[in-house]
């Protein structure tokens, strides 16, 4: 089997995730790192018998890699980026968001349509459990049309303060919660409800407590087709775990809850509730197709106060995922690399779920943060940019 020749930009948390998933991959070589820290660079490097660099076109006029992968802080993806494209790498697999800003995205995009490479974006929450689970109901139409979302993803303090050791300040500065944070559920969003697209968003932001960078972003988001959600992330919180997410998706005939990385008090849940049985095909038909999937789900009956009396007609269907999220976030790198190796964008391993996310989808996601932050300063209600 030819091995994809593959060197890493960025050799922080996410770098060496990309190094350890690439070493269980039997069609990938690392070949070489780079760290703009050349003591970690040669220090991994040492330990993985591969070259080291600290400067991205050193590694890229050594080796020119099939494959280049991009986990730089958030404000940092440009530069590699364009220096990849630029050496003629054929495949490019970069951490999200596509850029900090609308200026810098739009570059990155401009320069992959003029070249023919393929970008692809890790989005990791496309591929995990709970996602997914959400994918299925949402594409069958379980629970009708969806009319509202409501998704809140925090961290805990801790992480622009310290995830990063020393460095924190700086990474959260060139970032903030909604780089970091909402560019993964606007993702989902486009994902979940293509071909929708957010026209118009109004936010709030808090600017108390870092100092260094925004606390939260709260944003309404109107999509084309009518759709209403509302997204918010925080970086200021005080709690247990490090991170906390819950998603409400409501339907006109049902909703889909999940914690998928719950707060206190709450377990981690996934739950479709449907207030009728489904159009097309029989429950247990779609809980089965689920389970072929490798989306582990059992049938349940509740009881839902949606009358004064609890009798046998409040009695509703719902699929509940059994189990943990268990996610990380290499999940969607294998679909990836099948999908280079299958020189397709919809590789067998990702069944019917669409595309895998490029620099469009980088693009779009961008221009809505981007609105989110111009909403935020302005405090008016910003149009989405829609082109391309
Ligand atoms: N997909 C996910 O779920 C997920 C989760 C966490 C982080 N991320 C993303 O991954 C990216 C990296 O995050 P991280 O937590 O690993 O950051 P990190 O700070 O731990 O690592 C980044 C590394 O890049 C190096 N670097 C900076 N500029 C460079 C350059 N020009 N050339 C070479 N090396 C350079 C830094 O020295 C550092 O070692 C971010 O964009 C982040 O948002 C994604």
């Amino acid at each position: 089997m030819k091995k994809l020749k593959t060197g890493i930009i960025g050799l922080g948390l996410l770098g060496n995730q990309y190094l350890e998933f690439f070493h269980k991959r039997e069609d990938v070589e690392v070949v070489a790192v780079c760290d703009i820290r050349r003591s970690i660079a040669e220090a991994t490097a040492a330990q993985h018998h591969i070259d080291a660099y600290s400067e991205v076109k050193e590694l890229l006029a050594t080796h020119h890699p099939d494959l280049i992968v991009v986990a730089t802080p958030d404000h940092l993806h440009q530069a590699p980026t364009l220096a990849a494209i630029e050496a003629g790498i054929p495949y490019i697999i970069l951490e999200k968001p596509l850029a900090t800003t609308l200026d810098e995205a739009t570059t990155i995009f401009e320069k992959v349509e003029q070249s023919g490479v393929r970008l692809f974006i890790n989005y990791a929450n496309r591929a995990m459990p709970y996602d997914l689970a959400t994918y299925y109901v949402l594409r069958n139409h379980l629970i009708g049309q969806p009319v509202y979302v409501e998704s809140r993803l925090d961290d805990n303090i801790s992480v622009p303060t310290m995830l990063w050791g020393e460095r924190s300040r700086e990474f959260a500065a060139g970032s903030s919660p909604t780089h970091f944070l909402l560019s993964h559920v606007v993702d989902l969003m486009h994902w979940y409800f293509a071909p929708a697209r957010v026209v118009e968003v109004f936010a709030i932001n808090q600017m108390r407590v870092l100092g260094f960078t925004p606390d939260l972003f709260d944003a309404f988001l109107t999509f084309d087709n009518g759709l209403k959600a509302r997204v918010k992330a925080e970086w200021i919180k005080h709690m247990d775990q490090i991170v906390e997410y819950y998603t409400c998706i409501t339907g006109e005939q049902g909703n889909i809850i999940y914690n998928k990385r719950p707060g206190f008090g709450v377990q981690e849940s996934w739950r479709a509730n449907l207030s009728a049985p489904p159009a097309e095909g029989s429950l247990s038909e779609h809980h089965r197709r689920l389970g072929e999937q490798g989306i582990d789900t059992r049938l349940a009956y509740h009881y839902r106060p949606n009358t004064a009396a609890y009798d046998a007609s409040t009695v509703r269907a719902s699929l509940e995922h059994i189990g943990s999220d268990q996610a990380n976030g290499m999940m969607l790198v294998g679909p990836m690399l099948d999908a280079i190796c299958e020189g397709t964008l919809t590789p067998s391993s990702w069944l019917d779920r669409g595309p895998l996310p490029t620099h469009r989808d980088g693009l779009r996601q961008v221009q809505v943060v981007q609105a989110i932050v111009d909403s935020a300063r302005l405090g008016a209600p910003v149009a989405v940019q829609q082109q391309p």
